[in-house]
């Protein structure tokens, strides 16, 4: 029997007794659609998806997306392998700063689905943060600076002005293009965006990849987004989910940040992402 549990007060569902082996039906996948709505991020329990099913479960969000900069899997190229090795010692994680995945994209990608193939006994938990909270529980005076505002994004990481330093970046393992100067592009969005099944706003702006708001400096825009970030990843507003072999997590990558823990240092983790897209975010 499928169940359905929340995980905290405000985002994160876990979901137990989900079977996929038979393919996905329209009502499994209107069921799943809501879910995400609601919670924002849902986590299958047991599933062992195979790659196949992985995509054919993606598919029911959205088109499957394809993303710069990051090596797809060599036998699949709508697939990444989220992967850090066992002796992949004092360095940066994949994902290890909160962050809306690819938000530099002029139309980034609506939902991630990860899907755990090894992962520590203890360690590699994921966080994410309910931006529909943030965005709620701002206060007047920062809702008066995002209001009606956009924000540029920047491939930081991949580009030449803001790459991070060597010790910051994700191990080998996870193959990345960096130093490429179309990167550095800046690319503007909403900095509040409405979820289009819910209808709920959301804050838009993240850490990796935000540098400013559209008419402001690096400099003006810096005190006011590092107020936003102190907000809008509070503990209050987000979830972290324990992996075990064979589970998926599904999120919305508009309306929730995440963020990957890096403390399990002399441990092999393998996760398989895909991710979907939908129209780009509106206000
Ligand atoms: C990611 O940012 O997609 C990676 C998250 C994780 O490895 O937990």
């Amino acid at each position: 029997m499928v169940q359905i549990e929340k995980l905290t007060g405000l985002m994160g569902a876990e979901i137990t007794g989900f079977d996929i082996t038979n393919g996905v039906t329209a009502d499994m996948a209107d069921f799943l659609r809501q879910a995400l709505a609601d919670y924002q991020m849902i986590a299958l329990r047991d599933l062992h998806p195979t790659i196949k099913q992985q995509k054919e479960l993606t598919e029911v969000f959205g088109p499957i997306m394809k993303l710069p900069y990051v090596e797809p899997m060599p036998e699949d190229d709508e697939v990444i392998a989220v992967l850090k090795e066992a002796d992949e010692c004092n360095k940066g994680v994949f994902g290890g700063d909160w962050h809306s995945d690819f938000s530099f994209l002029e139309n980034p990608p609506a939902g991630s689905i990860l899907s755990a193939i090894e992962v520590p006994q203890v360690g590699g938990d994921t966080v994410w943060a309910s931006q529909v909270s943030a965005y709620t529980s701002l206060s007047e005076a920062l809702k008066s600076v995002v209001d009606g505002r956009k924000a540029v994004h920047i491939g930081a990481p991949y580009g030449v002005t803001h790459q991070p330093p060597e010790e910051e970046q994700a191990g080998a393992s996870i193959r990345m293009t960096r130093g490429d100067p179309a990167a550095d592009r800046e690319i503007l969005h909403p900095a509040v965006i409405r979820e289009p099944l819910s209808g709920r706003q959301a804050l838009f702006l993240n850490p990796i990849y935000t540098t400013r708001f559209e008419d402001m400096s690096e400099e003006e825009s810096a005190p006011i987004l590092a107020d936003i970030y102190k907000h809008c990843t509070r503990p209050d507003f987000s979830c972290r989910f324990r992996w075990r072999a064979g589970d998926v997590a599904i999120w919305d990558n508009r309306t929730c940040l995440h963020y990957a823990t890096n403390d399990y240092d002399g441990t092999r983790r393998l996760l398989y992402r895909t991710t979907f897209s939908a129209d780009p975010p509106a206000a």
